[in-house]
């Protein structure tokens, strides 16, 4: 018997090919969308004179002197890009990270530049203290040998950080530490100083990652001893996620995160429908370095890839996203056909 291809017809009423035959039905019945407005650019200012300097395992980002950020954030503005989240790389370091609250620092100063550069912008600040101490860990330690923060004392820390972003004019403080109670005790600290009007994008499921390997680079921020696995999350876990995002939402947080997004958007589905305030997650340092190497080596097609990924972030449920990505990606989006 001979097959006539293309005139065999199946008895079929269901057809889902119907609706992918053309890039516009696609676009009509699409479920997720994915806009500049979408994303959060992280960025790394510090202490050096004027200039950027680039990161072995980031390429594309760079370490910032303050005065020459101007030239990045009309990059992220004109874009359409609505904000950015601030890192300090400190050129001095101390035990107790004072430098972190410091309000000539570098992460003040650059606040206060990012906003005559562009003051539409949202203005966010990591708060942790590992960019900050000598030791690098995220908190005080007062044992070396047990490598273990002091939780309470160093939630004190915590608050005088984010009060003095908020005198410098962040928008939003963002705690990054993973200390017990420090989402509460920073919203008191930011109401009682006068800034009811900051709000708090919690890290608020933050696991304890090989994927910030690049970022500790970066930031100068690798823990001279130990690790960070007594505040920061067990990979194993997702519902007791849940019970540390409930916590982080009934302590005053205005937008819950989970970090790092790739291995955990399980977590960040979960979150969604539990959740009712905005989420974020956050595409972490080691999966833009992934893709920057396979990229670079001519394995992947680099836009496609990175599209999708943060594509994925978002159907699983993260209204906005912090990505090393969000200038080129915005490009991507605007090219036709993406
Ligand atoms: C500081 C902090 C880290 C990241 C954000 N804030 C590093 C860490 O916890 O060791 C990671 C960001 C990234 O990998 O892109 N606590
Ligand atoms: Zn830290």
């Amino acid at each position: 018997m001979t097959l006539e291809i293309g005139t065999a017809r199946l008895d079929l009423p269901h057809r889902p090919r119907r609706l992918r035959r053309t890039p516009a039905l696609r676009g009509l019945v699409r479920e997720t969308t994915l806009r500049p407005s979408n994303f959060v650019l992280p960025l790394f200012v510090d202490d050096e004179p004027s200039g950027r300097r680039s990161i072995g395992s980031m390429p594309g980002v760079y370490r910032w002197s303050v005065d020459r950020l101007p030239q990045l954030i009309e990059e992220v503005a004109s874009r359409g890009i609505p904000g950015v989240l601030i890192f300090g790389v400190p050129a001095e370091k101390h035990d107790d990270g004072r430098g972190a609250w410091d309000p000539h620092g570098c992460v003040q100063r650059a606040i206060g530049r990012v906003k005559e550069a562009a003051p539409g912008l949202v203005v966010m600040t990591d708060v942790c203290l590992c960019e900050y101490t000598t030791h690098g860990h995220c908190g005080l330690i007062d044992d070396h040998a047990a490598c273990n923060p002091v939780n309470d004392a160093s939630v004190e820390l915590l608050v005088r950080m984010a009060r003095s972003h908020a005198e410098a004019g962040a928008d939003v403080v963002a705690p990054s530490d993973m200390f017990d109670g420090r989402v509460g005790a920073i919203r008191r600290g930011l109401d009682e100083a006068g800034f009811a009007d900051v709000a708090i994008v919690s890290y608020a499921a933050k696991y304890a990652s090989g994927y910030y390997g690049p970022f500790r680079e970066a930031a100068g921020s690798t823990p001279a001893f130990g690790d960070r696995r007594t505040h920061q999350m067990d990979p194993g876990n997702a519902r007791e996620a849940m019970r540390e995002l409930e916590l982080d939402a009934a302590e005053g947080a205005d937008v819950l995160m989970v970090k790092p997004a790739l291995a955990y958007l399980d977590v960040l589905a979960r979150a969604r429908q539990r959740f009712d305030l905005p989420l974020a997650c956050y595409n972490v340092s080691g999966e833009y370095a992934m893709v920057k190497a396979a990229a670079a080596n001519g394995w992947i097609d680099e836009p496609r890839l990175v599209l999708e990924n943060l594509t994925a972030m978002r159907r699983a449920g993260a209204d906005f996203i912090f990505t090393y990505h969000a200038l080129e990606a915005s490009d991507w989006l605007s090219e036709p056909g993406s």
